[in-house]
């Protein structure tokens, strides 16, 4: 990985071995200052290790961690200028939200008059002032998630890491919850890593996400990079609903290539330098795939009749399944732009799936 002049967050060749096993399997990854940056991955893949390693809560193996130039292995986590906020939010129940976002300061000698001053700022920050007087019960859990913010930010530290911040909460409010905890960070203006298994959570609150699998990392990019250009099929089929089909490259050409499936052939815009007759998989997103009754002009690349065996109403979308000649199982999505359609199409249904030369992703691992 290229290491940037001026990064604020240094993470090189870090490794973290727990007896024999590798649960961080030498990552590195340069941060900028301002960035907020998601380690996304299934549970057990290292995320929360990794991030632990920065706060200082366990020490890798080997490998460096430089903050702003500075070397932080070896630091102990309370000298470091990070601060981590934990899912369970860990707020004392027997102390009023004041109090809570005050304990750090209190317990770092600050004169009152300091300390009053700075629970007064996060709290007008988390929007929060007049719940200043109740305890951490008395609170919703999107409240009580703002408190455990407000006193991660309270010490003003460097870098704030997030471990799973919105785990506790159900769907809506975690939503909404995402874009208010993103609009303060960037307000403060912090570097922040945060820690996450939902892909939504991760291309909602982060510029830029590292995919990771087994203690490594897949891919490094911005949300959209990662939806529109993944590297592999593990990172294709865990960020957002993929078509995954093996195949064949038939044709490769400068402007474009061929690719044989069993029920289709693709013809891709681009060619991929590869080799003719290699194994390629074709990843295809369904929001790419136009389902019709009528076949497209051109039935012989990119176009497939199938079955509708399942059809399910999102709203905004609907999604179906179409059962393709070979036995396999082809996903299309189609967004509800109008009301009531004409033709609806529905269970049962002989239909034509297409899509554009622009649509794939041709895989090679
Ligand atoms: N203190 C530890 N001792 C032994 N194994 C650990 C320890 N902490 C984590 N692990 C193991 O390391 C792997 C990665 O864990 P973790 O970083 O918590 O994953 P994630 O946060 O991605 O779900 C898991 O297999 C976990 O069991
Ligand atoms: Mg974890």
């Amino acid at each position: 990985m290229a290491e940037t002049a001026g990064a604020f967050l240094r993470i090189v060749d870090v490794v973290k071995e727990f007896g024999a096993y590798r649960a961080v399997d030498n990552v590195s990854l340069d941060i900028a200052k301002g960035e907020i940056f998601a380690l996304l991955g299934p549970s057990g893949c290292g995320k929360s290790t990794l991030l632990r390693m920065l706060a200082g809560f366990e020490t890798p193996t080997s490998g460096r961690i430089l903050l702003n130039g500075q070397d932080l292995v070896g630091m102990p986590a309370f000298e470091r200028p990070i601060n981590m906020m934990f899912q369970s939010y860990a707020l004392f129940p027997h102390l009023t939200v004041w109090e809570n976002i005050a304990f750090g300061l209190k317990r770092e000698g600050k004169p009152r008059e300091q300390v009053a001053e700075r629970v007064e700022t996060v709290l007008k920050l988390v929007q929060l002032g007049k719940f200043a007087q109740r305890k951490p019960h008395q609170l919703s859990g999107g409240q009580q998630q703002r408190v455990a913010l407000a006193r991660s930010l309270a010490k003003q530290p460097q870098l704030l890491l997030l471990d799973e911040p919105l785990g506790a909460l159900d769907k809506k409010l975690r939503e909404q919850t995402q874009i208010e905890l993103v609009n303060i960070v960037e307000q403060v203006g912090v570097t922040c890593v945060m820690v996450t298994h939902d892909q939504e959570e991760a291309m909602t609150m982060a510029g830029r996400i590292a995919v990771m699998k087994d203690g490594r990392f897949m891919q490094i990019g911005a949300p959209g990079e990662l939806y529109e250009t993944p590297h592999s099929r593990f990172v294709a089929d865990f960020i957002g609903n993929v078509n995954l089909m093996e195949g064949t490259l038939d044709v490769d050409a400068a402007d474009h290539c061929v690719i044989g499936c069993a029920d289709v052939r693709h013809y891709v815009g681009h060619g991929i330098t590869g080799t003719e007759g290699m194994a390629v998989t074709v990843a295809l997103r369904p929001e790419k795939i136009v389902v019709g009754r009528e076949p497209p002009p051109d039935t012989a690349h990119n176009a497939v009749q199938g079955t509708v065996k399942e059809k399910s109403y999102f709203g905004s979308f609907t999604v179906y399944h179409l059962a393709l000649p070979s036995g396999a199982v082809l996903k299309a999505s189609e967004a509800n732009t109008e009301r009531h359609r004409d033709e609806e199409v529905t269970w049962g249904d002989a239909v034509w799936a297409s899509w554009s030369p622009s649509s794939h992703v041709v895989l090679t691992q």
